[in-house]
């Protein structure tokens, strides 16, 4: 079937899945059961049940500290839980170290880019391939062997690089990049391995606004292409605007889950989220394209940058 007519399907038999918390899908990738983590008392993640469709966009939002961050670590191998187990793709990944992870096709980006500031945009797209032979001390010492399979890498990173429209900046240091480029970059280097899901921590924050359109528009090729995306956002425009389904999580749980315009309209999401976020008007679109609108993101942007540049170690 072209892929067109897989996503097709699968977003149209979301249609028929109920609204409730942790409700079974249609053709699920990612199946989560009981998966609990603490820090000192407090719990982060608490999750009973939750299935990721396949073929769709999914996007998880909450409050601050909701527990969405920490949900993509312990998907993901990056941290541990005190329970659970979770399914991806009919494989079992409970307590599989990240780099297995990735491996059997699952990806995350970062809330902060981790791109590697001293390193070229090229050498960190090296980096995201599945298996680099280069790194193996018998295949190390016997270049016949990896020559190849090395140009094929670099071959893939520049077709991804121009894809993101990044190829002009493949020998400039990452820490040069803007902290849209940086998302972007990470974006792509994700894609190296061929993941079947792409988890993405916060792709809008920091982006400057001429770069939003491409973003929505990358991520969006991504569903199309056949790959599945669960992301994380606060900027409720955006995910209106291309998410196919809504997961919310407050205080470690999900507490709600349906498509995104009957979630947002939901009292209890508004008030869940609402008391972190005074600011965001869950119920309105149409203000996406407003100049006034874009002139507000252009400063929050402005902001966030100079946060994230504040936190960098
Ligand atoms: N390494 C850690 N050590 C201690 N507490 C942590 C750690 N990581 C997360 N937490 C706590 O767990 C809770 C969930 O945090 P998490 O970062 O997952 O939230 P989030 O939903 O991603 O929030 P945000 O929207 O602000 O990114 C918070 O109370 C946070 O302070
Ligand atoms: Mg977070």
């Amino acid at each position: 079937m072209p892929a067109e007519q897989v996503v097709d399907q699968a977003r149209r038999s979301l249609h028929a899945v109920a609204r409730t918390p942790g409700v079974p899908k249609p053709d699920p990738l990612l199946v989560a059961d009981g998966v609990r983590r603490s820090f000192g008392g407090v719990n982060a993640v608490d999750v009973d049940h939750l299935e990721v469709q396949k073929h769709v966009i999914t996007a998880l939002i909450g409050p601050n500290g909701a527990g969405k961050t920490t949900f993509f670590n312990l998907m993901t191998g990056f941290d541990r839980p005190d329970t659970g187990s979770w399914v991806f793709d009919g494989t079992p990944l409970g307590g599989v170290a990240a780099s297995r992870v990735a491996k059997a096709g699952m990806v995350r980006t970062f809330q902060l880019t981790k791109a590697l500031a001293r390193m070229t945009v090229l050498e960190n797209m090296r980096l995201g391939a599945r298996d680099q032979p280069g790194e193996n001390l018998f295949t190390a010492l016997v270049k016949p062997l990896w020559a190849p399979r090395e140009r094929e890498i670099t071959d893939k990173a520049m077709a991804l690089l121009e894809r993101f429209k990044l190829d002009a900046k493949k020998d400039d240091f990452a820490g040069s990049l803007s902290g849209g480029q940086r998302k972007l970059l990470e974006m792509a280097r994700a894609l190296m391995s061929d993941p079947t899901l792409v988890m993405l921590d916060e792709p809008m924050a920091g982006v400057n606004p001429a770069l939003t359109q491409s973003l929505l528009g990358h991520i969006t090729d991504l569903r199309d292409t056949g790959t599945t995306v669960l992301f994380v956002e606060h900027d409720m425009h955006m995910v209106r605007h291309i998410s196919d389904w809504v997961v919310v999580m407050a205080q470690g749980q999900v507490v709600a889950e349906g498509p995104p315009g009957e979630v947002m309209a939901d009292q209890a999401v508004i008030d869940a989220y609402l008391g972190a976020h005074h600011d965001t008007d869950l119920g309105d679109d149409a203000l996406l394209d407003e100049g006034g609108v874009i002139d507000a993101e252009a400063e929050a942007e402005a902001e966030a940058e100079a946060d994230t540049e504040e936190k960098k170690p």
